[in-house]
């Protein structure tokens, strides 16, 4: 008795299966059919690249990746090898640019140096900026910006310090200096600085320029040689463009401070 209800049972189930499994395959003979014939289509995104471009794939990658605003082409340049530094272009939006310059603003104040022996904030006239920190992470769009400084110089975001923003007027300046630190303090506490990524938030006329006095490179071989202010030909110069941002080392691969990572705020 038992056995033959079993039977039974699996005979109902063999035939419900069997007619789920042909229906399924006329289906897919018919959509295959159609698509065959061109009366039905797979929606293709309309690109106007060639579709084998995978040059033109990664960009669109990029460009649909999170942020606020338009952030255009954007392409990577190596700067120089002695300090290492690389220039990566549109990397902010100008809307991102504008909403970092909006939240700073309300809360500028004069720029500190590090004391290198207390480790200690002070006033110094090497540094005459004025600035502010953000709190790492303080929301979403400073969020994508730090993930992309993780992405662009693969460093955790949580091993980042608070981005800082910076205001120079007309004839104030950042003098030579390191980003590493020298003192006990801060190298015991935060752990030392390994790399800065600096990133321009306005256009402007004229100087403003990032140098580095102490780069081996041929530094009149730049091609925006003819565009930089006097001071700024005293080294290998970055000029400011809103949205660009300049990423340098200030220690060496074998974790060594690199003294030729010095530079100056023009
Ligand atoms: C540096 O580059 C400039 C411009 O490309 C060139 O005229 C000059 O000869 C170079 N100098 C050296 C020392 O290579």
């Amino acid at each position: 008795m038992a056995k033959g209800r079993y039977g039974r049972l699996q005979v109902k189930k063999w035939s419900t299966l069997t007619l789920v499994w042909s229906m399924l395959l006329m289906l897919s003979v018919v959509i295959l059919m159609l698509l065959a014939f061109g009366i039905v289509s797979l929606p293709i995104i309309d690109d106007d690249s060639p579709p084998q471009d995978l040059s033109s794939l990664r960009r669109m990658i990029i460009e649909r990746g999170e942020g606020l605003g338009d952030r255009g082409e954007q392409w990577t340049e190596v700067l120089a090898w002695e300090p290492r530094a690389f220039i990566y272009h549109n990397f902010l939006s100008r809307e991102e640019c504008e909403y970092l310059i909006s939240l700073a603003k309300p809360h500028m104040k004069k720029s500190t140096v590090v004391d290198s022996t207390t480790g200690k904030s002070k006033d110094s006239r090497v540094r005459t900026s004025s600035g502010m920190f953000l709190r790492r992470g303080q929301d979403k769009i400073i969020r994508d910006i730090e993930k992309r400084i993780a992405d662009f110089s693969f460093i955790p975001a949580e091993h980042g310090e608070g981005v800082q923003v910076l205001h120079y007027e007309v004839g104030q300046k950042y003098e030579p200096h390191f980003d590493y630190f020298l003192d006990e303090f801060n190298t015991k506490n935060g752990g030392q600085r390994i790399a800065t990524v600096l990133m321009y938030l306005s256009d402007v006329e004229e100087g403003g320029e990032t140098l580095f006095p102490a780069a081996t490179k041929n530094f009149s071989s730049v091609p925006w040689w003819n565009e930089l202010s006097e001071c700024a030909k005293e080294g290998l110069s970055v000029k400011p463009k809103m949205g660009d941002a300049l990423l340098f080392w200030s220690m060496r691969p074998d974790a060594t401070l690199d003294p030729l990572s010095l530079h100056v705020a023009l």
